[in-house]
């Protein structure tokens, strides 16, 4: 199912490829985006933050940066399929309103459709805490952990219809110590995240990414 992954364009520091960042929580992978994007001369910027919930703190790290930030919580509609594409409808309408070219999922929890993944097929990335394609899902630290596995990480990678697959960016590896939990495991794996996304998303902006 689906059609070609198109690229980004190639962007320049004069004309950065503009950024949507897509949150459901805490945001620290948006805040470590942020960072860099103000510490580096690199060729993107953030002109829009959405979150699907109305309570993500991550939005105020938008906020504080002067990007436009906004919750797009679900609407109340009875039929699920009603809900879930109006949701989406709104989220590419405010897409296309600020002129984003690549569309960041960095903790956002909602499977996207398949009409949504098409209209940004090439320009949607993700990064999951597992090393893909093992452990999908909203769960990859306890699963990690009840499977016993000694090496974990992070994966980015472009997204197509399925869930936490699509072509693979990069991955980063980290052991798994002994006596990890879920959270120790998390914080370990974020450390990773937060440098090795921006580092992929700089490469996709300057054309060094090729499918
Ligand atoms: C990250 O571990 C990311 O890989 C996963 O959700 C987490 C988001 O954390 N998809 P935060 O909201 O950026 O702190």
């Amino acid at each position: 199912m689906g059609g070609e992954f198109i690229l980004p364009r190639t962007a320049s520091l004069e004309d950065p490829l503009r950024l949507a960042v897509l949150i459901s929580g805490g945001g620290s992978g948006l805040l470590s985006l942020l960072e860099h994007q103000s510490a580096t001369n690199c060729k993107h910027r953030t002109v829009l933050v959405l979150s699907d919930r109305e309570s993500a703190s991550g939005l105020q790290h938008g906020i504080d940066s002067g990007v436009k930030s906004a919750p797009v919580p679900l609407m109340d509609f009875s039929d699920p399929v009603v809900q879930r594409t109006t949701h989406e409808e709104e989220i590419h309408r405010l897409l296309i309103e600020s002129e984003v070219e690549l569309v960041v999922l960095s903790g956002y929890m909602r499977i996207l459709t398949p009409w949504f993944v098409g209209h940004w097929k090439g320009r949607l990335v993700n990064i999951h805490p597992s090393l893909l394609p093992d452990f999908p899902g909203a769960h990859a630290h306890r699963d990690v952990l009840s499977a016993g596995v000694t090496v974990t990480g992070c994966t980015v990678h472009l997204v197509d219809e399925g869930v936490d697959t699509g072509p693979i960016l990069a991955q980063q590896s980290i052991p798994v110590k002994s006596n990890d939990d879920a959270e120790s495991l998390q914080d370990r794996v974020k450390q990773v995240e937060h440098s090795l996304y921006p580092q992929i998303i700089d490469m996709l902006s300057s054309g060094e990414i090729s499918l």
